[in-house]
């Protein structure tokens, strides 16, 4: 694929009408700046030359918006299962969607808990997996079996412990910048989960103000970076290393616990 692909679902129906994580408060629902914030974010993939390609929202599933899809493997697609209740009704949405794109549709009959995207970062040949709030050490055993059949045999499996609940997904405190090296909140893990970070990636820590503004639900495209507003000095320390980075409001997004990067998923 020459160019960049992203999968987006808009917030039509994007509200908080549960309380799933620490950041959801059911009495602080959004405005209409959401849609707006989402356009600007959809709007700077094009820019930074990326295609988008959207998904249908569903009434009644507030949280689609967050595209915790699944995770892909060339053109497999093994869909998420979600821990919440409040979640599980997207989950054949997105099945139809992988199956109407093309894609062949693996891992549906597992009854483990897997939080798609949100949990499964790649760097190369490496797949870092979060487990231990949403999705469980077994999911991830079970999808490194499923895309080792696939002929992934190359790919390292890395499972990730996360103890901070208001980090619930790896990719809320962990963004890997390319296959060498990542940027990553390090108290939202555990020992050993920052012990297995450090052995495979070089890693830049920042700083909990920063943190909690959501820095590392960043997207990544080449040598460029969206990135939560408010997040200037992990912004600076990128532009030291040669990047540039492109802050956008996501105040809406955050009232939910997502951000730029539980916005779109990429599609390869
Ligand atoms: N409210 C959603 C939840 O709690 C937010 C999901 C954010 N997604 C992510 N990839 N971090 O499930």
């Amino acid at each position: 694929m020459d160019k960049k692909e992203f999968l987006m679902c808009p917030p039509d129906f994007f509200d908080i009408e549960y309380s799933i994580n620490p950041w959801m408060n059911t009495q602080k629902k959004t405005s209409d700046t959401k849609t707006q914030q989402w356009m600007v974010l959809k709007e700077k993939f094009a820019e930074l030359g990326a295609e988008v390609k959207l998904m249908k929202p569903q009434e009644g599933l507030p949280d689609m918006v967050y595209i915790d899809a699944g995770v892909i493997y060339n053109s497999v697609f093994i869909p998420s299962n979600f821990y919440h209740k409040e979640r599980q009704g997207e989950r054949k949405f997105f099945i139809e969607w992988f199956k109407d794109n093309g894609y062949e549709i693996e891992g549906v009959d597992k009854s483990f808990f897997f939080e798609g995207h949100g949990d499964t970062l790649w760097a190369g040949n490496k797949l870092f997996c979060g487990y231990g709030i949403r999705s469980s050490i077994e999911a991830h055993q079970e999808i490194s079996k499923i895309i080792k059949k696939l002929g992934g045999k190359n790919i390292e499996f890395l499972p990730i412990e996360l103890t901070d609940q208001r980090f619930y997904h790896l990719d809320t405190c962990f963004c890997p910048l390319d296959n060498s090296r990542a940027f990553f909140f390090p108290e939202a893990f555990s020992k050993k989960g920052r012990e297995i970070l450090r052995k495979n990636i070089e890693l830049i820590p920042i700083e909990e103000d920063e943190a909690v503004k959501f820095a590392c639900n960043s997207v990544v495209i080449g040598k460029n970076i969206i990135i939560p507003s408010g997040t200037h000095k992990i912004c600076g320390k990128l532009e030291g290393l040669g990047y540039k980075t492109h802050q956008v409001e996501m105040d809406e997004f955050m009232k939910g616990g997502g951000a730029c990067k539980c916005l779109s998923m990429p599609l390869g």
